[in-house]
């Protein structure tokens, strides 16, 4: 029906132009969620977000408000954040503790942390001839279709079918693995809390301009100088300048030929790659002692194998952009045709120095 509406879908889009309805049509949004983001593997968040049963972070998935909770039995499960019984939101905080069982707000119903009903309270006295009770499955929380996780990161997909998580990764896995092997003890944990920001624009914009090399030097040539001044003005206080800004300050001292030399590498499902990037390896002694409790973990060579993977960001298709090499990803969350939240959240890598950290956290926090 929609697509019908739509007669020139397949006309939107040329090799060298779109038509600006894919960036502002209500109908054409609503299709995107109902076939991209409502059906392929959105990412929830991370296990560490919810170590402890009862644990739960709530999330967007599609148009769906959703949440993510740890059971019992240690198993992540991703839910409707809506009760069964007349819709109401279970969780309305963004994140909590809901203790042995989820519990309604509006009629006391309560589910358990796999969203199956535990108990309706006035069950005989108030729905007797219903068709409420705990042999129906409908008056259990609904779960996500399927939810799998890749080394900490969980996603959800709404749709049954469709390949597995790793099947749908791809190449693109290698955001996760990047971001885990530069931990000594291969694993990342949360940092608990992340910036969200609200763009009033079309959720392909951010996507796009995450692959946009040509606009680095020009659009953020401004922070780069203003970085480059305080960098200069700490170096002469101290006697050393830190690689937060001094990351910052290459936005204005990279120009834009050497930015066009970065490489997108572009895999199915819309998946890419942008290689490359500048002063990672610095020989300064907090890196150098970083270096050498990875050499303890895994060996020097595969350190140097783990340490010279060349990623400035990856993006995994519909809605994530993960910057491996500094711990931080962005999820983007279409909330309309025009607006969409990002969260930026931060992760640390388990077993690295405390300077690492402090360092890629100044950085975090500097360019966001
Ligand atoms: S709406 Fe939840 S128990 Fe009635």
């Amino acid at each position: 029906m929609l697509q019908e509406s739509i007669p020139e879908l397949a006309k939107m889009v040329e090799p060298d132009r779109v038509r600006k309805e894919v960036y502002t049509d209500p109908q054409i949004f609503a299709l995107e969620m109902e076939r991209i983001h409502e059906r392929y593997w959105i990412y929830c968040g991370h296990e560490s977000q919810v170590p402890k049963p009862g644990d739960y972070t709530t999330v967007q998935v599609g148009r769906q408000p959703m949440l993510m909770v740890r059971g019992k039995d240690r198993k992540v499960h991703v839910l409707y954040n809506r009760c069964p019984h007349r819709g109401n939101m279970i969780c309305g905080d963004r994140s909590g503790n809901t203790g042995e069982f989820f519990r309604c707000s509006y009629h006391a119903w309560t589910f358990q942390h796999d969203g199956a009903l535990r108990s309706i309270p006035m069950m005989e006295a108030g729905y007797a001839g219903t068709r409420y009770g705990k042999d129906n499955p409908d008056c259990s929380m609904k779960r996500a279709a399927r939810v799998e996780s890749y080394r900490g990161f969980v996603f959800a997909s709404l749709a049954a079918d469709g390949p597995s998580l790793l099947e749908f990764l791809g190449a693109s896995k290698i955001a996760f693995d990047d971001m885990c092997d530069r931990a000594p003890g291969g694993e990342v944990e949360v940092v608990p809390n992340c910036f969200r920001i609200i763009q009033h624009s079309n959720w392909k914009i951010f996507l796009e301009n995450q692959l946009d090399a040509l606009h680095p030097s020009v659009v953020h040539q401004s922070t780069g100088r203003a970085a480059h001044e305080v960098e200069k003005d700490i170096a002469k206080r101290t006697g050393k300048a830190p690689l937060s800004y001094h990351m910052l300050s290459a936005f204005a001292t990279v120009t834009i030929d050497k930015w066009d030399n970065f490489q997108t590498l572009n895999y199915p499902h819309g998946h890419c790659i942008l290689t490359g990037y500048m002063g990672l390896r610095p020989k300064d002694p907090d890196t150098l002692a970083y270096e050498k409790v990875m050499h303890n973990a895994y060996g020097k060579q595969r350190t140097e194998e783990i340490l010279g993977v060349n990623i400035h960001h990856v993006l995994i298709y519909p809605g994530l952009s993960v910057q491996s090499p500094l711990q931080q990803l962005r999820a983007v969350r279409p909330l309309g045709v025009d607006r969409t939240l990002t969260e930026i959240w931060h992760f640390r890598l388990k077993g690295a120095p405390e300077p690492i950290y402090r360092r890629s956290l100044a950085y975090y926090n500097l360019v966001n």
